[in-house]
């Protein structure tokens, strides 16, 4: 009696001890596969202009001396659908007329927080003055209508729980057209 007693609470114990285990290895390879696919599943943060406003414009539409010179106020959004954050370091972000740079500016570095939306003000300074002569400069300023385009690369990693960190990088290309008669910047459209 005793001893079959004794046999029947030891098997308990074991079928016991070894449901724990085998919990333990469950819940161990769970964690593990999610990881896996944490980390497999990072993506590109993607970065664009939100919005744009135009200050200081001066336009000269002369055959002669053609210019155009403004300051653009760009809402920078950097949208990051990874669950670590994305630490990018100082970027260039420039403007182009015709292809030819007309305007730089820095995104200062910064951390855009995971899963979500990060919102920076960037000031460019744009001139004509930087660029040499172009033919179509005359007519496109008389036209009342300038197109441009912006493209900066922000390079930075993508950290995940303190421990794993990977290259990401997020670029943005964006063409608009400033009205110069309203001062406003239209068809703002970015890939
Ligand atoms: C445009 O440039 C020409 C030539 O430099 C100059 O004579 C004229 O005053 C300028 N116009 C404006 C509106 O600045
Ligand atoms: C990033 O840009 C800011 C502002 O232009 C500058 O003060 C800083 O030194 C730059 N940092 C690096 C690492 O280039
Ligand atoms: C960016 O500019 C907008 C509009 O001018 C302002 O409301 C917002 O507070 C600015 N954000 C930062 C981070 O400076
Ligand atoms: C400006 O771009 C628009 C399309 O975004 C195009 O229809 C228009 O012809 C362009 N204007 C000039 C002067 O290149
Ligand atoms: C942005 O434009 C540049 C120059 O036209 C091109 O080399 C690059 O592939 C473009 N990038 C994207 C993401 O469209």
């Amino acid at each position: 009696m005793m001893s079959e007693d004794r046999t029947t609470s030891r098997r308990k114990r074991n079928i016991k001890c070894l449901a724990y285990i085998v919990a333990g290895v469950i819940a161990q390879t769970i964690i593990i596969l999610l990881f896996v696919m944490l980390v497999m599943r990072i993506r590109n943060p993607k970065v664009r202009l939100g919005g744009v406003t135009v200050e200081n414009l001066n336009l000269n539409s002369s055959s002669s001396s053609p210019s155009f010179s403004m300051n653009l106020n760009a809402q920078v959004t950097v949208k990051n659908t990874n669950f670590g954050h994305f630490k990018f370091q100082n970027s260039t972000l420039t403007i182009s007329y015709r292809g030819t740079p007309v305007g730089e500016a820095t995104i200062v570095k910064a951390r855009a927080r995971a899963r979500s939306t990060t919102k920076l003000n960037v000031t460019v300074s744009v001139s004509s003055d930087k660029m040499s002569r172009n033919s179509a400069l005359s007519s496109d300023v008389g036209s009342g209508t300038i197109n441009l385009s912006s493209h900066a690369k922000l390079d930075g990693k993508i950290h995940l729980f303190k421990v794993f960190k990977k290259k990401k990088s997020a670029e943005m290309n964006c063409t608009m057209e400033v009205t110069t008669s309203s001062k406003q910047i239209q068809n703002l459209m970015c890939q």
